[in-house]
């Protein structure tokens, strides 16, 4: 079969795509034919060797790239009861998904209801329940509340932009451009900030009547970081998921008492479905809300497998509004 492997960190070019044996499902194992295979921003993190020292995403080398796709079950193990050859799943969190088949740990494999599509499953699995846990966990956004979502036109964005308004919060989001300030309002973002323009910290605090936000979640990083930190009312709280701009490599803990006394995290989604029912919950509520019409997901497009770089290269450009797919065997 065919699959995107990396011998050594770097830029798009250690992308390669190979000819490798077909997995065989281990006892707890579900064998996955995937039909699109997903493209996140933390497998830019992987390739370019951002968490070669992360024990929760190690990534030994030679290292098969991509955590989350969409397919039917080929192959399931001895231990696995509840699936069978021929289920239409979607699965999150594993380690080798740019490929025609893979092995996927039965803890992350969730059912595709008849009625979504595989390309908007395999969308869903992991920006989606990224999302859930940062709107319904890391801070349990309610009714009242004021968060400021950077980077809202993304593939996270846009649907945390969405799950925020479910719960009932305000939403203020940050975006690079008019055409995705007019995407994020269409998520449904209360007012957009274009934070090539102006200050987006002035901005926030104009838009608050100068209290700032009670949650601010930044996936941008470096850029971004110490600003998002003085969005916030006191005791608010700074949930840094990822860092587009470049890693933050420190942080002064007086800083977050000047600000107000605020709480910073900075989370992996791994340790928000740290079971497969943590995991089943999210799935149940974003497959129902993208069937029922409340949640709009974006795939922003669709490349060949053996295109992977140049899917890297549209994401690291800034170019993607949603999510990037690679399709394996269509479906
Ligand atoms: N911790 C977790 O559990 C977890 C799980 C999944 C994803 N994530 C994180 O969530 C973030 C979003 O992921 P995604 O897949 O949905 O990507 P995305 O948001 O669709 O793409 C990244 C966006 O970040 C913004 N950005 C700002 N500065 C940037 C820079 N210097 N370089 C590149 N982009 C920059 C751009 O939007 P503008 O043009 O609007 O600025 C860009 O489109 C990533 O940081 C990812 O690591 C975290």
């Amino acid at each position: 079969m065919k699959a995107v492997e990396i011998d050594a960190f770097g830029g798009i070019d250690v992308l390669q795509i190979r000819d490798v044996p077909e997995p065989e499902p281990a006892e707890n194992e579900v064998v996955v034919k995937l039909s699109y295979a997903g493209v996140n921003y933390t497998d830019i993190y992987r390739r370019n060797g951002d968490y070669a020292r992360s024990p929760t995403y190690p990534t030994p080398l030679p290292a098969r790239i991509g955590v989350d796709g969409a397919g039917t079950v080929s192959a399931v193990g001895n231990a696995v009861s509840d699936m069978a050859v021929g289920d239409r799943v979607a699965f999150t969190r594993i380690q080798g998904s740019y490929a025609e088949y893979a092995a996927v740990p039965d803890a992350v494999v969730m059912p595709v209801p008849g009625e979504l599509a595989l390309d908007v499953a395999a969308a869903l699995i992991t920006q989606g329940t990224t999302a859930h846990y940062l709107a319904t966990s890391a801070w349990p956004l309610e009714a009242g509340n004021t968060c400021l979502v950077h980077a809202g036109a993304g593939g996270v964005g846009q649907l945390l932009i969405q799950i925020a308004k479910i719960r009932g919060a305000r939403v203020l989001a940050t975006v690079g451009s008019a055409e995705k300030a007019e995407i994020a309002a269409s998520r449904g973002a209360d007012t957009t900030i274009l934070y090539r323009e102006v200050d987006f910290r002035e901005a926030v605090m104009d838009a608050t009547n100068g209290r700032g936000v009670d949650v601010v979640y930044d996936s941008v990083g470096k850029a971004t970081f110490h600003d998002s930190i003085r969005c916030l009312r006191p005791r608010g709280l700074c949930v840094l998921f990822g860092h587009a701009s470049g890693k933050v490599d420190s942080l002064d803990p007086l800083d977050l008492s000047e600000a107000g006394s605020v709480f910073f995290t900075r989370p992996h989604m791994a340790h928000y479905i740290q079971t497969r029912d943590e995991l089943a919950d999210r799935w149940r509520d974003l497959a129902g809300w993208a069937l029922d019409g409340r949640l709009a997901v974006a795939v922003d497009r669709v490349l060949p497998l053996d295109r992977a770089g140049e899917a890297h290269q549209v994401m690291e450009a800034r170019e993607s509004r949603g999510k990037l797919l690679l399709e394996v065997g269509g479906g």
